[in-house]
């Protein structure tokens, strides 16, 4: 079988790169954005960053501001009646995962109302038409959203979060400026960073992971490892760093897939109201320790790519260890929660288990859990 790469047609990169939305909506004739963008980004200043520039030069829009973290399907439902409302003829993502990852279910059901009801978009769905074209500006460095595949909407009622999978939802152009980014306070940066560096070491170790995905995951592990620290005193080199990092590492995961550190993370989500990055951060160091065993030599490249010296002269323990010590300290070195006591309640964790092995994530983890082994993990947490 071939691997398959997608990747946005266009993407910008650097400080200020959002001054390029005006020739990106010209050049590809597009007259008027609806944006999506969410009260927080709107109220730190960021949302109206790239909204003065198109009232500078002109450019008709109108700002849907509606969206929540882990954003529901009720906000898609909304968001697609606002659209329709609206006049415009393509969607401009202005926030972090959750305001691009409505954005990008608003374009799908926009171009295929047959999946109206949100839900049967779970997993691979076939759509037939590409999203209303989508230009992305992420304000957060970690889900790399702007060049995914995927989106995750929750499922209030059922209590779950569900992965969409689908070539059809890329934006277009993905603009990664990380000036839209300095307003984020410590916590968020450090939590949507170890998300982004839970994406690049899951999509390293995934099953599908292949020479070319390899080298997105390890680079993005080696800038995020370098980047994180300055990004949460927010160091204009931290945060280009991050911005890059977290994109590089969409490039790869996006294209194979990710592992039970998502799933898991996805059930605190829906039951919690977790925030993704902070779910992910705490469950990593552990399920690296869980899946050591099935990932041949690749943590001897995460421990040298997280900056660990020697990792040549160790035997497969001392790097497994090496590299698993770096994740955490890294952690711990941002401020991260290093247990589950204050997220879970331990007559939940038959449910979240169950959610996390129906996950869309999880087959792609290198080793095959049961849910018992699930159970064991969230329990080592508490
Ligand atoms: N599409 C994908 O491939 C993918 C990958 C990973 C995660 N996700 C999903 O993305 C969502 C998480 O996204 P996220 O971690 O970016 O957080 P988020 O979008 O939920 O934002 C978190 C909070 O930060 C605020 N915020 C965003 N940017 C800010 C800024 N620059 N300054 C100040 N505040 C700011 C938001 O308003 C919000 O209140 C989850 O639902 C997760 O499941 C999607
Ligand atoms: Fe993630």
């Amino acid at each position: 079988m071939a691997n398959r790469i997608i990747l946005n047609e266009t993407s910008y990169h650097g400080a200020g790169a959002r001054a390029e939305i005006v020739s990106v909506m010209k050049n590809r004739g597009f007259n008027k954005a609806f944006i999506c963008s969410d009260k927080a980004t709107c109220d730190a200043g960021v949302t109206e960053k790239v909204t003065c520039i198109l009232d500078k030069e002109k450019v008709a829009y109108m700002l849907y501001t509606g969206i929540v973290p882990n954003p529901p399907i009720e906000n898609v439902l909304e968001g697609v009646e606002a659209y329709k409302n609206s006049g415009a003829d393509c969607i401009v993502a202005v926030g972090g995962g959750s305001s691009i990852d409505t954005a990008k279910a608003i374009g799908i059901i926009v171009a295929n109302p047959e999946f109206g009801d949100v839900r049967s978009l779970e997993g691979v769905a076939p759509t037939k038409n590409p999203t209303v074209p989508i230009i992305a500006l992420p304000t957060t460095a970690g889900t790399a959203a702007e060049v995914t595949i995927n989106y995750v909407i929750t499922d209030r009622e059922n209590k779950r979060k569900f992965v969409c999978v689908d070539p059809h939802d890329i934006p277009v152009v993905a603009i990664v400026d990380s000036e839209l980014m300095e307003t984020m306070p410590p916590s968020l940066t450090a939590a949507t960073g170890m998300d982004a560096l839970t994406h690049a070491i899951e999509g390293y170790t995934t099953k599908g992971a292949w020479e070319m995905t390899d080298m997105f995951h390890l680079k993005a592990i080696e800038i995020i490892a370098r980047s994180l620290r300055g990004a949460v005193k927010n160091e204009k080199a931290g945060r280009e760093g991050m911005a890059l990092g977290q994109y590089v590492a969409g490039m790869g995961f996006s294209n194979v897939g990710l592992g039970i550190v998502h799933s898991m993370a996805h059930a605190l989500g829906a039951v919690y109201n977790t925030a993704h990055g902070v779910a992910n951060a705490i469950l990593l160091p552990t399920v690296m320790e869980y899946n050591a065993e099935a990932t041949g030599e690749k943590y001897r490249e995460i421990a040298r790519a997280m900056g660990v010296e020697g990792v040549d002269g160790m035997s497969t323990e001392e790097y497994r260890k090496a590299a698993v010590d770096a994740v955490r300290q890294l952690s711990v070195d941002v401020g991260i929660p290093q247990d589950l006591k204050a997220i879970v309640k331990e007559e939940d964790i038959d449910f979240l288990a169950q959610s996390a092995m129906d996950d869309a994530c999880r087959p792609g983890n290198p080793k095959d859990p049961t849910k018992e082994d699930i159970i064991a993990l969230y329990k080592s947490l508490l």
